[in-house]
């Protein structure tokens, strides 16, 4: 089985890493984080790109076949042009969990916390048009609040006082679910749930990520598990077969000699 490769900008992604391997516990991960480029939430969205390109790359190199952007900052800078440069890599973002909290809200009113790079994605306002309609939902960027995580005041009351200012207008506008949109943010489940009490749900997307990251896995090991052979020409008959919507990396040609068939 090819390792996953898993990357953040930091101690963020490590969220995912621990549901993955909660679905997975002997399965290899190899974890990147980018820690030299924390944070990731106030760079533009270009230079995320490249950082994400660089780390991907190596994680190929080191075998990896599914890689795993554990960073919505990532995921909004790098998701869809990674997807193109790479075809025969598989590569799972994260994708803001406005869906779930849209489906579920009493109040009508969502609260998404990320950072300001993610909001500035297409992939955020295509989150919202595709799954926000008929919800208020209430976007908040939280800058800082990585590197209070970073820094190990998970619990302070310098985290608390920067949280509350975020969140009491949240509250007051009645929002019943929030949604984590950073990879971070977990870290501070336990003030966030002090702050917001019990009627407000929270979201975090980790083990949506890592039921996903097995479907996916299952479905490769399928793909490299198995050989393909052909008589004809290798390449048509890889190009029929993914247009008739089968996974086909490669094939094998076999030549018919005298009755037999050779390589
Ligand atoms: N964990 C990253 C995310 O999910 C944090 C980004 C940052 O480094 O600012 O967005």
């Amino acid at each position: 089985m090819k390792p996953i490769g898993i990357f953040d900008s930091g101690i963020g992604g490590l969220t995912i890493y621990k549901a993955i391997r909660e679905l997975m516990p002997n399965q290899e991960l190899i974890y990147v984080a980018d820690s030299i480029h924390l944070p990731y939430g106030d760079k533009s969205m270009n230079e995320i790109l490249q950082y994400s390109k660089g780390i991907s790359e190596r994680l190929m190199e080191k075998g990896c076949q599914t890689i795993v952007i554990a960073c919505n900052t990532a995921s909004a800078a790098a998701l869809h042009p990674l997807r193109k440069i790479y075809h025969n890599f598989t590569f799972v973002g994260m994708e803001p969990a406005v869906k779930p909290a849209a489906e579920q809200t009493q109040s009508g009113v969502v609260g998404v916390i990320a950072t300001v790079a993610t909001f500035q994605g297409e992939l955020f306002k295509s989150v919202v048009e595709r799954h926000g309609a008929g919800v208020k939902v209430i976007e908040r960027p939280c800058p800082g609040l990585v590197q209070q995580i970073e820094a190990g005041h998970c619990n302070s009351i310098e985290t608390e006082t920067m949280l509350r200012h975020w969140l009491e207008p949240m509250l007051a506008s009645g929002m019943d679910r929030l949604v984590l949109a950073c990879t971070h943010y977990p870290f501070v489940l336990s003030l966030l749930q002090k702050i917001c009490g019990t009627s407000v749900t929270i979201i975090d997307p980790a083990p949506a990520i890592a039921r996903q990251v097995v479907r996916v896995v299952r479905e490769q090991s399928t793909v490299s598990t198995d050989s393909y052979f052909t008589t004809g020409n290798k390449t048509q008959f890889v190009q029929a077969a993914n247009n008739a919507g089968y996974k086909m990396e490669t094939a094998t040609e076999l030549h018919w000699q005298n009755g037999h068939l050779t390589i």
